[in-house]
C-alpha cells in the first residue's frame, strides 16, 4: 500500500524488487488526486501482468477505512517526504493512523528529507527555473477554481526560508501590493497589505533522533535506517513497537 502515491514513479523500484522475489500480489495506491490514481492503476496493471491494483481515491487522514484488508504481509510505503508536510502534532496523528493498519510482520517504509545546510535547502525550494515558485503560486489557482476566489497569482511573490528553530522549510506567498480579494464560495473578503505574507506549506527536515521520537510516540519502532552516502535523505523501515 502506498500513501500519497502520486505518479508512483518511485514505487516501480519497489514493485520490481517485490516482483523479482515473487511476493508482489497487490498494490493499493491512496491519493486525493483521482486522475493520478486512475492513471497509475491502468499503467501498472499493464506493466505487471497478474498484479491486482486497488486504487483508493481519498484523504489518508480520513479514509483509510476504505483500504481493503491485507492478503498477506504488507508494506505501507510513505515516500517523497510527504510526512514532513505535517506539523508535529498532526504528524504523530498520521503515524498513529498508519500504525493501526499494521499487523504482525507488516512494515512502514518511509522517505524523509534530513536536516542539512540551510543554503542547500533554501536553494532547493527557490530554484533558478522558478518551478517551486509556480508550484507555490498554484495554490491560488486552486482557490480560484475550487472556491471561486479572485486571486491574481502575479500579485504574490514566492518566499522560501528555513526555520532554524523548527527545522522546517516554510513556503509563503508575499503580497506585492495592498489589495482585497473575495473568496466567493465562502463570502469571505481577504485583505493583504503590501509585503504581508501567508504561509502555504511547511516541509520538515528530520534527524534520526527526531524521527525515532515521532515513531515511538505513535507506537512504532525503527527497524532499519538507510541513507545516501552524504546523509541527505533517509529511508526508514518501522514496525509496531513490541
Ligand atoms: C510530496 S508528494 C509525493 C508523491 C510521491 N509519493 C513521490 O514520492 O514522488 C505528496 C503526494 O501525496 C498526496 N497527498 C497529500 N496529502 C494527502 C492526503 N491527506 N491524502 C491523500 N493523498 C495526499 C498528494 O496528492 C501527492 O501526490
Amino acid at each position: 500500500m502506498e500513501l500519497g502515491s502520486g505518479t508512483a514513479a518511485k514505487t516501480r523500484v519497489l514493485l520490481d524488487a517485490l516482483h523479482e522475489t515473487g511476493t508482489l500480489v497487490r498494490y493499493v495506491p491512496v491519493d486525493v488526486t483521482e486522475r493520478m490514481v486512475r492513471a497509475c492503476a491502468e499503467q501498472l496493471t499493464e506493466e505487471y501482468p497478474g498484479l491486482q491494483v486497488h486504487g483508493v481515491i481519498g484523504d489518508f487522514e480520513r479514509h483509510l477505512d476504505q483500504v481493503p484488508p491485507a492478503v498477506g504481509p504488507r508494506i505501507v510505503a510513505f515516500l517523497g517526504g510527504t510526512i514532513g508536510n505535517f506539523p508535529p502534532g498532526s504528524r504523530r496523528r498520521v503515524l498513529r493512523t498508519i500504525r493501526a493498519l499494521l499487523g504482525d510482520g507488516d512494515h512502514l517504509l518511509m522517505g524523509t528529507d534530513l536536516v542539512k545546510d540551510p543554503e542547500i535547502l533554501e536553494a532547493a525550494y527557490d530554484d533558478a527555473q522558478g518551478l517551486t515558485a509556480e508550484f507555490n503560486r498554484n495554490v491560488l489557482r486552486v482557490l480560484n477554481r475550487e472556491l471561486d476566489a479572485g486571486f491574481d497569482p502575479h500579485d504574490f511573490e514566492h518566499v522560501a526560508l528555513f526555520d532554524r528553530e523548527h527545522e522546517w522549510i516554510e513556503m509563503r506567498l508575499r503580497a506585492r501590493r495592498a489589495h482585497t480579494t473575495l473568496v466567493r464560495a465562502l463570502d469571505l473578503p481577504v485583505h493583504f497589505e503590501a509585503g504581508e505574507e501567508m504561509r502555504t506549506e511547511i516541509s520538515a527536515k528530520f534527524t534520526r533522533q527526531r524521527l525515532q521520537g515521532d515513531l515511538a510516540a505513535a507506537g512504532l519502532e525503527l527497524v532499519r535506517w538507510l541513507t545516501d552516502a552524504e546523509e541527505q535523505f533517509a529511508l526508514t523501515l518501522s514496525a509496531r513497537a513490541r
